[in-house]
């Protein structure tokens, strides 16, 4: 029989994504609907160690759909990572009366509510990163806003780098995930989109592009290079001396991160966060809350984790084709 369910908690976990406001507010104004408690839990799992845990009702998350970032604040734990960890962590919740966790992160974050999950507190994941590397969901809370964030610059950088008939690298944020760099090369026009996924460290190849580019007439070349690749200045220096065009590296690193949710973000938080709150008030652990194919559904943690996510082909044949 599934557990009965009075108290539940909320964190943040990983890196902050744009939209993590609206999915903490959804998740406690729907959890109070349904007659359950809610306490926030600051910085993550951190705070959970911490015991920084405070009491939740639907006033305190008003005016905060817009804001970017968490107010309940996020960071990394290693002690989290450990069984000691964990086994504290899940005596915490017993001793604040905390029968489940609604957790907004990545993967890892994920780990961590599997963990507790095993410790006899329910968990719940929503998918939070605007890397959108999460493999059972085709949509991640924060993806949507950062891409626009890194394209309105890069659309910006272009404008100088073609007033001075540069070149200019782009190097936007994604450590082990391409999607950023993906959506902003198509959407930016890039004549070279560098993927952690896929490039082949073939540097001549973006060399004679650019001289051959130039030769036909065309006054700009954009590298967006994902933070994974790394070595965006140095591949700049080496571009220029092998090119003999003047090149550029602009690292757009956190403010990608940062801003107001788009609709998009706002909307897809408040709908998992609510499903989230449904599904924990329930009594069900140990679950995901994704998209796939228009839908909303949840997926067991164990299962989520065990996917893989690639680079379409297609799409990532059309981002090259189109660039050239
Ligand atoms: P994200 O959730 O964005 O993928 P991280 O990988 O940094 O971000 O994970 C966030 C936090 O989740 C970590 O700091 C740690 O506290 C917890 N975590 C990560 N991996 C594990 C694991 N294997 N077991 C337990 N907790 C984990
Ligand atoms: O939030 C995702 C992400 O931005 C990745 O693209 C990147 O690898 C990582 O977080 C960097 O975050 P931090 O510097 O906070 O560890």
């Amino acid at each position: 029989m599934a557990k009965e369910i009075k108290t539940i908690g909320v964190l943040t976990s990983g890196g902050d994504a744009p939209g993590m406001n609206a999915a903490i507010r959804a998740v406690v104004r729907k959890a109070i609907s349904n007659g359950v408690n809610v306490k926030g839990i600051k910085k993550g799992y951190q705070g959970l160690l911490n015991e920084e845990i405070i009491d939740m009702q639907k006033k305190d998350v008003s005016d905060t759909i817009q804001r970017g970032g968490t107010i309940l604040g996020t960071a990394r734990c290693m002690e989290f990572v450990t069984e000691e960890g964990q086994a504290k962590g899940a005596e915490i919740c017993r001793k604040h009366g905390i029968d489940g966790i609604v957790v907004i992160g990545g993967d890892g974050s994920y780990r961590g509510a599997q963990a507790l999950s095993k410790q006899g507190i329910n968990t719940i994941g929503i998918p939070g990163t605007i890397d959108l590397d999460i493999a059972c969901t085709d949509y991640t809370i924060g993806f949507d806003t950062a891409i626009n964030t890194a394209m309105q610059a890069i659309d910006r950088v272009r404008d100088t780098s073609s007033s001075h008939e540069r070149c200019s690298i782009i190097e936007v944020m994604g450590r082990n995930a391409g999607y950023i760099a993906l959506w902003c090369g198509v959407a930016n026009g890039a004549e070279d989109i560098l993927l952690p996924e896929k490039y082949d460290y073939n540097e001549q190849e973006i060399i004679n592009s650019i001289i051959n580019n130039r030769k036909h007439g065309k006054t700009h070349h954009i590298i967006i290079n994902a933070e994974g690749i790394g070595h965006s200045t140095s591949m700049a220096r080496r571009i220029e001396a092998a090119t003999g065009v003047e090149t550029r590296a602009t690292i757009l690193g956190y403010m990608q991160r940062g801003g107001n949710p788009t609709c998009k973000d706002r909307f897809y938080a408040s709908i998992m966060g609510a499903y989230a709150a449904d599904i924990i008030c329930q009594g069900k652990t140990n679950r995901v809350v994704a998209h796939q194919a228009g839908q909303f559904v949840d997926y067991d943690i164990d299962e989520a984790l065990a996917m893989k996510k690639e680079i379409d082909e297609y799409e990532y044949s059309v981002s090259r084709l189109l660039s050239r």
